[in-house]
């Protein structure tokens, strides 16, 4: 048996809760302490996920000298903040998406990493998963040939909560539009895009649903969109030169590709999944941390930023800040 990764987790919210049991999948990880702003938060989180340690704040969580790695679930204006705080305390970090409420504070979280010698990861599960991964061989062997467009939506409805708190840096790009970017990102191989431009719906200040276009060298082309009152369409489409690549709905939780050729499915593969999903991005950080890796190859600091500034530049052109990004306004 591998040395197990100790997890503890910052935040007791909805995501917390499948990050635990995606844990659960894992022989050679434990999650073993919960921190929260309230004990009693803590301690219920803990009581129903059978964990060992429950900490009324998450600098006692970070302080758990016994962890090895910390997931951060809190809102948004949360992740550089907490993120830089278990650095500090010595623990591998991974945090979830969207990765910062801006680039600015990417490059500080990415800045601590480098300084404390730690890893540090976006949790941007969807690039580890199986059919996502499959997805980019299919690129890789050229069975759809110059890849031209993609077309993705992440949109939902009937939610409530922080995506629509401006102070948490909630809306519609930020929450889930890192997702149809992501795919566009892994189907132009990485390369950044050369143009950007988009449109947004903004109310009481946050984009309630956008649409934006990203334009790469040689004329590829990624329509997408996010929305959070809005439900959409959730399959993705990676559009080639002689075929493509349908990820079915949702992408970003895909466990079926199938290969379209001038109308019909002429190759499908089907890969459900092991466990919820969050398991892959967990087995990635236990990975790295084990080979004594400071980032991932497969979500690197770099990449983190570059998305981030894509977001930024985004929101430039749509006049969005949020309250805490003085700077900006
Ligand atoms: N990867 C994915 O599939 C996925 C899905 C959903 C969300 N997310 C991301 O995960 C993060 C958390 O989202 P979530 O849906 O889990 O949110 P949530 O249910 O609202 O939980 C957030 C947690 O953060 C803590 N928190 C600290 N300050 C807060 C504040 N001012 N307002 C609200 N909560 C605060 C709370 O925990 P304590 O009270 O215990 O301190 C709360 O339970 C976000 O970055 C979101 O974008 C990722």
């Amino acid at each position: 048996m591998k040395n197990k990764i100790r997890w503890g987790i910052i935040g007791t919210g909805d995501i917390a809760k499948k990050f635990a049991r995606g844990l659960k999948e894992l022989p050679d990880a434990e999650l073993l302490a919960m921190g929260s702003r309230r004990q009693e938060s803590a301690d219920e989180f803990a009581g129903q996920f059978g964990v060992a340690r429950a900490y009324p704040s998450y600098e006692a969580l970070a302080a758990d000298q016994d962890l090895g790695a910390i997931y951060i679930a809190t809102p948004h204006h949360l992740h550089c903040e907490n993120t830089i705080m278990c650095l500090k305390a010595g623990k591998a970090v991974l945090c979830e998406k969207p990765f910062a409420v801006n680039a600015a504070e990417a490059q500080k979280m990415v800045h601590a990493a480098k300084r404390e010698q730690k890893f540090l990861m976006e949790a941007m599960w969807t690039r580890f998963l199986p059919s996502i991964l499959r997805a980019q061989g299919w690129l890789k062997e050229g069975k759809i040939g110059e890849v031209r467009m993609v077309q993705a939506s992440f949109g939902y409805r009937d939610r409530v909560g922080i995506a629509y708190d401006p102070a948490c840096a909630g809306g519609s790009l930020l929450d889930v539009g890192i997702y149809p970017i992501t795919l566009a990102d892994l189907a132009f191989g990485g390369a950044l895009p050369e143009r950007v431009a988009g449109f947004a719906h903004i109310e009481k200040g946050i984009d309630e649903q956008a649409a934006f276009i990203l334009g790469y060298q040689g004329g590829g082309l990624a329509v997408l969109s996010s929305a959070i009152r809005t439900r959409t369409s959730s399959d993705g489409w990676i559009m080639g030169t002689e075929a493509m690549i349908k990820i079915h709905a949702p992408f970003w939780r895909s466990q079926e590709l199938s290969l379209v050729k001038d109308g019909e499915t002429i190759l499908n593969e089907k890969m459900p999944l092991v466990g919820n999903g969050y398991n892959y991005e967990a087995a990635e950080v236990g990975r790295c941390v084990r080979e004594g890796l400071l980032e991932s190859p497969l979500m690197t600091h770099e990449k983190s930023i570059e998305l981030m500034q894509l977001l930024d530049e985004l929101r430039d052109q749509w006049g969005l800040a949020y309250p805490m990004e003085s700077e900006r306004r």
